[in-house]
């Protein structure tokens, strides 16, 4: 299960319905902010080419999965070397089967995120990870950055050892919704064993897609696309400092875990559209840079600006429209927030 802040896997067929208005069935439609790669995988699906980005370097393994591959990679570098049997059917099981039955290692994860280890910074053991788990995770961690540095798995073949590791993480993590903290006690689901399993591949429509990894502001100018989904950050809630540990595995690097709950330094992905002070110059600089004649943005009712500031902010572009969904927002388990939310589908259509 993938809890993500503002995870559009229940809106997907509101944004579909709303792209085939806009622009038809084909065409090339960009999302900019996409997160889990939910609403791409979507729009592949329905038969668009896609333009993918994020700013966070999981979201970019998440992206490639989702819209590069449609059958497992032949690993045929770990053949090669011997890491798996040559006369292997299905070489991605045998890499997860590997993966699986590696002998656990003290690293990084089981210093700085199980109860097993002392950080590094003096701080009292933090409990992300069962002590197993966390030993686990560094040895697959380090196999997967060997086979790296030694070009034993292309690039595509990383993008989906990490996506597999990462979702795996994610049924083991000992938290409440995000990475922002761990949990005092160990959950039901952090006690089990990380299991790697196999993801599903999708079969259709796998070429012409495009992966980046940027901020959406630098990126615009780049992009060139029939329609442009937006789904920012509602919030003040950065999602690098939420997501910090999955970043970590998706990067392959040893960071310095700073605080109590042992944070990497994530400035340099900090979102604009996270501050009431910067956030609509960021709207206007993609919406002015990007080439692209529509623009559809997903937005929330409780977000940072109202639906009158993001109006008057869009206008200046071209038509806007507005949709109204009633939707269950995102919770975290203890969360007091009600449950019922307005969801808002922007759309903008560029006058000509
Ligand atoms: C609401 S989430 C997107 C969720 C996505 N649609 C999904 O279904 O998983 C917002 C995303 O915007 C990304 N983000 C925030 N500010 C950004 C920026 N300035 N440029 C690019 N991505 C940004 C975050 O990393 C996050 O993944």
């Amino acid at each position: 299960m993938y809890r993500y802040i503002g995870n559009k896997s229940k809106l997907t067929p509101y944004i579909l319905d709303r792209v085939e208005q806009l622009i038809g069935k084909t065409g090339t439609v960009a999302d900019i902010m996409a997160g889990t790669g939910t609403v791409a995988l979507e729009l592949r699906k329905a038969g668009y080419s896609v333009i993918a980005s994020d700013v966070m370097t999981y979201s970019y393994h998440h992206l490639m999965v989702n819209l590069c591959l449609d059958s497992a990679p032949s690993f045929s570098g770990l053949v090669n070397h011997g890491a798996i049997g040559k006369n292997e059917v299905d070489a991605y099981g045998a890499v997860l089967t590997y993966l699986n039955c590696i002998e656990p290692k003290e690293g990084f994860f089981f210093k700085e995120f199980s109860p097993g280890g002392t950080p590094q910074n003096g701080c009292d053991p933090r409990k992300y990870f069962t002590t197993e788990n966390a030993k686990k995770i560094d040895a697959i961690r380090e196999k997967i950055n060997e086979w790296i540095d030694n070009g034993y798995v292309s690039k595509a073949e990383e993008s989906l050892l990490k996506h597999t590791l990462i979702m795996a993480v994610n049924e083991v993590a000992n938290i409440s919704g995000t990475y922002g903290y761990f949990l005092a006690d160990f959950k039901k689901n952090a006690n089990a064993q990380i299991d790697l399993k196999p993801v599903e591949f999708c079969s259709v429509n796998s070429t012409g897609h495009m992966v980046k990894l940027g901020f959406a502001e630098n990126l615009a100018a780049t992009i060139t696309a029939d329609l442009c989904y937006i789904d920012p950050p509602y919030m003040k809630r950065q999602y690098a400092a939420n997501y910090h540990i999955l970043e970590t595995i998706a990067r392959g690097d040893f960071p310095d875990a700073v605080g109590k709950s042992g944070l990497r330094d994530w400035w340099e992905q900090h979102s604009k559209l996270c501050t009431k002070t910067r956030g609509l110059q960021s709207f206007e600089k993609i919406l002015g840079d990007m080439h692209c004649p529509k623009f559809l943005i997903s937005y929330s009712e409780d977000g940072l600006f109202t639906l009158g500031q993001l109006e008057e902010c869009f206008s200046k572009f071209g038509t806007v429209e507005v949709q109204e969904i009633d939707y269950n927002r995102f919770r975290s388990n203890d969360s007091k927030l009600p449950k019922k939310l307005k969801e808002y589908l922007i759309s903008i259509e560029r006058q000509v």
